[in-house]
């Protein structure tokens, strides 16, 4: 049945304290949950409570320690309900579950990995352990004291701080734990077993020293070297940045290595995703690197924009999601580079962000209503909840906005909120209305802003006529206009900013400019010459922006920017209608063609010393084959998008050959590996002239030499991706990907990359190549990560492959989300979104691909998670 937002209330029942009990076991594991409750004031004195459960059974009840008669409860597996309790007095109840974490293979509540114990319970996995009103609004203190074999559990660890241990019975040992920081069931965690760890402290700014634990499997603790940096990092940022500092006495992050998602925020005990702990030159790329810095950043961050101060429902996910994606920018920005990171997030934003909002399962960052809320761990409520608090930052001004911020602390520290809560204290700071700001937060669809300007040269004034549409999206047909704050610079021809006497027709407030009309005209007066605008600086509102400007202009821009973003965003502009053109030429079979001012502006970045080379990298790679598709909008056929972007590829190439040769030889980082950002950005240029050197040398040699020169995974993958897609049936692409195999089969994350290599291999054949893989004694069903590396990159990231013509690549896909939904729904569900935008392919592979969700949609007994996103995703 489906949740609505509107149907909110608080609970009837106010929970004082929890005190849990765990007797661990592989598969029967006792629980005894003793909580005290009272009733809330003003609520019906009579009402029973009521308990979540999920798959759970009832194995005993004490009401004030009492045995509760049979009459005066009822129990299913999915609740608890509780007659006749007192009615004003505070009283304790003791349920006890027996549950088993090793036939869990949901990964949510307590699961086992390897011969780990370990917890997911956001958003609701807390009740697959006891029956518990499991829900964010209903904060408590915890105590908990586990109790496990003492050999094969060395380590027993919750939230809070450390009590005490001791020897319990024969063989067996125990532990407790206190956190006095009152939170929500999602955020609890619990841990056990044998793991390794890696140690170091922190001392806060008010000088408080924090004991800071990372637990790894036994052997790794030099790969965790890398995390703990960026978690100190990252403490250190939030007191200088936001005035955070860390409350409890102890920090740990515990590295597992089946998980559903990246990481989780659970106090004080974080649990993350192997692959976003574990570095080293050997196996990590400075992707991974970045990767790690940003999710221990999050996770981080977490602790006061989640923890301390919660969400009031899951509808406001993006109360702490979207909020806590902004910081964790923000702290990427400040530690690397900020316009190469901005370049990264709007890429980001544009390739998985912008589809979701224009197709079947588009929702506002602010969801009324959910069936699942597993599935609105999105990139809406994540990186658009990100821009959104973005925006606000952008309105306010740094200063303002920080002081919005502390306000924000102050007041809701301790509590469960909404996102009115939050917009408020911005309200309240800046006296500024953000009504209609909010509608960000409530209207779902990407605005499309259509932009036209013209200079006056006898008046001295240039127009602009500013146009926005907020597309219909499912459930919302009709939209009001938004707020949309515009950076913007005007530029004459020699590069010089050009600056109005005045401005009339819109509020200009320093390069910001507020479109808050459907239509408007914003006339700029005392412009000597005719100005080059460059509009949307830094992307300041995730917007498709319509603004036909000459290849000069943006020629212009790409030259003379401040904002590098910008140069980046027009060297975009520049290449996409060539990338657009050749899709349809060589549909046609018409050979393709591309500008030579596009080609010009692209090599003199490439070539442009005074740039970083981290920005250079990102200018030379062109946008994706999905994101061809989506600008091309509608009857798109994979293949020819493929084939006129590769000839593009080899257009530039060609052109490019001596300066690519020249920036593979100078751009080298000798010495020892550093995961630094001008590291980095050297090897991601170097690999990117690499890539254009094996177009025009169209032969495998020069790459496999670089695969066996390679020190380091970035060097080492990018060139096996370069033999693997563009040359994969030579003996160079097989020694290459058999030399991996061998030298990383002890590796899981290292072969990850090898699975996922392989399974974005473009071409009709990869399906093959992929089922030959699934019975390869390392493919791994059960594990997440092993499951998206190969199945979840052919979906998602191999246009040609996936989609090939007669269908076979979407069947495949509905048998294995059939499959998978059988142990683990979330993972399934998360891995069918990639056929999100099945709508926009040519006829008779959109026919292949209805075929293939109907008969999912058919299949009998689906999670509720498929079944919700099946459903949206067919839905007219
Ligand atoms: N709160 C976690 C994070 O963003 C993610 C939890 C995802 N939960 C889920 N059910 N998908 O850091
Ligand atoms: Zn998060």
């Amino acid at each position: 049945q489906i949740v609505y937002l509107a149907d909110y209330r608080p609970t009837d029942f106010v929970l004082e304290r929890v005190d849990l009990t765990f007797e661990l076991h592989p598969t029967e594991t006792k629980v005894d949950a003793r909580l005290i409750f009272h009733r809330r004031k003003g609520t019906d004195n009579k009402a029973p409570l009521v308990l979540d459960g999920d798959e759970l059974s009832l194995a005993g009840l004490l009401l004030d320690q009492a045995e509760v008669p049979a009459e005066q409860y009822e129990a299913t597996a999915e609740s608890l309900t509780v007659r006749d309790l007192p009615e004003s007095a505070p009283f304790e109840l003791t349920i006890t579950t027996i549950i088993n974490p090793e036939a869990n293979t949901q990964l949510m509540g307590l699961y086992r990995t390897g011969s780990i114990y370990c917890t997911q319970c956001e958003a609701e996995g807390f009740r697959r352990i006891t029956y518990f009103p499991d829900r964010p609004d209903v904060l408590a203190p915890y105590t908990v004291n586990i109790i496990a074999d003492k050999a094969a559990n060395p380590l027993l660890l919750s939230n809070g701080n450390f009590l005490g241990g001791a020897g319990y019975g024969e063989g067996k040992h125990f532990a407790a734990w206190f956190d006095p920081h009152p939170k929500p069931s999602y955020l609890f965690a619990l841990v056990a077993g044998d793991l390794g760890v890696v140690e170091d402290t922190f001392v806060t700014m008010s000088g408080r020293e924090v004991a800071l634990k990372i637990y790894v499997e036994h052997g790794k603790e030099p790969r965790a070297a890398y995390a703990m940096d960026a978690l100190k990092r990252s403490m250190k940022w939030d007191e200088e940045r936001f005035g955070r500092e860390y409350d409890l006495d102890i920090f740990m992050i515990v590295a597992v290595s089946d998980f559903n998602m990246g990481a989780m925020e659970n106090k004080g005990l974080n649990i993350f995703n192997d692959k976003y702990v574990l570095a080293d030159p050997e196996i990590a790329t400075d992707a991974d690197y970045a990767n790690i810095e940003a999710i221990i950043a999050h996770e981080y961050f977490h602790n006061w924009t989640g923890n301390r101060i919660t969400c009031r429902d899951w509808f406001q996910l993006c109360l702490k999601e979207g909020l806590t994606v902004y910081r964790d920018h923000e702290f990427s920005a400040d530690q690397r580079s900020r316009p190469v990171k901005r370049i990264a997030e709007v890429r980001h934003l544009k390739s998985e962000q912008f589809p979701e909002d224009g197709g079947p399962l588009a929702h506002p960052v602010r969801p009324t209503k959910y069936r699942e809320i597993n599935n609105f761990y999105t990139t809406t409520v994540y990186e658009k909840g990100s821009e959104v608090t973005r925006m606000i930052a952008t309105l306010l001004g740094r200063d303002l906005f920080k002081k919005g911020m502390d306000l924000y602390f102050d007041h809701h520290d301790g509590q469960a909120v909404t996102i009115e809560d939050f917009i408020k204290c911005f309200e309240d700071v800046s006296c500024r209305d953000l009504t209609q700001f909010s509608l960000w937060y409530h209207q779902a669809g990407t605005p499309l802003v259509t932009a036209s300007g013209s200079y006056d040269a006898g008046d001295k004034t240039f127009t602009l006529s500013l146009e926005q549409m907020v597309p219909a999206t499912p459930g919302q047909t009709a939209k009001e206009p938004m707020h949309i704050p515009l950076r913007m610079a005007l530029f004459a021809e020699d590069g010089a900013v050009l600056m109005p006497t005045s401005v009339t027709g819109a509020e200009l407030t320093d390069d910001v400019l507020h479109l808050t009309e459907r239509a408007q005209s914003v006339v700029f007066h005392g412009i000597p010459s005719r100005p080059v605008l460059s509009l949307n600086r830094s992307f300041s509102t995730p917007i498709n922006l319509q603004f036909s400007q000459s290849a000069k202009d943006l020629a212009l821009i790409a030259r003379y920017e401040a904002d590098h973003f910008a140069r980046w965003q027009a060297l975009i502009d520049l290449g996409l209608p060539n990338l657009l053109q050749a899709a349809r030429d060589a549909r046609q079979g018409i050979p393709v063609t591309c500008d030579a001012a596009f080609v010009d502006a692209l090599l003199a970045a490439a070539n442009d010393e005074s740039l970083e080379p981290a920005f250079r990298a990102q200018a030379l790679a062109l946008p994706s084959e999905a994101d061809i598709a989506r600008e091309l909008g509608g009857n798109n056929d994979p293949d020819a998008i493929h084939a006129g972007r590769q000839a593009i590829l080899a257009l530039i190439a060609e052109a490019g050959k001596e300066i690519f040769a020249a920036l593979y030889d100078s751009m080298q980082t000798p010495g020892p590996f550093s995961p630094d950002a001008a590291s980095a950005g050297r090897r991601a240029l170097r690999n990117a002239a690499l890539t254009y050197l094996s177009q025009s040398d169209n032969a495998p040699a020069r790459a496999k030499a670089a695969y066996d020169a390679a020190n380091n995974m970035t060097d080492l993958s990018a060139a096996l991706t370069i033999l693997a897609h563009r040359f994969p049936e030579t003996v160079e692409a097989k020694a290459a990907l058999e030399n991996f195999h061998d030298r990383f089969a002890e590796n899981a994350l290292v072969i990850d990359k090898w699975f996922a290599i392989q399974a974005a291999i473009p071409g009709a054949a990869t399906l093959e190549r992929i089922q030959g893989l699934i019975e390869t004694p390392l493919f791994k069903r059960t594990n997440p990560n092993r499951m998206r590396a190969l199945v979840g990159t052919f979906a998602f990231a191999n246009p040609t492959g996936f989609g090939r013509a007669d269908g076979a690549g979407y069947r495949f896909l509905a048998q294995e989300i059939l499959d998978i939904d059988q142990r683990n729904p979330q993972l399934a569900a998360r891995i069918l979104t990639s056929m999100r935008s099945w709508r926009l392919l040519e006829p008779v592979r959109a026919d292949h691909a209805r075929s293939a969700l109907m008969q999912i949609e058919r299949a009998g007994a689906l999670s509720t998670d498929v079944r919700d996103i099946v459903d949206r995703i067919l839905k007219e």
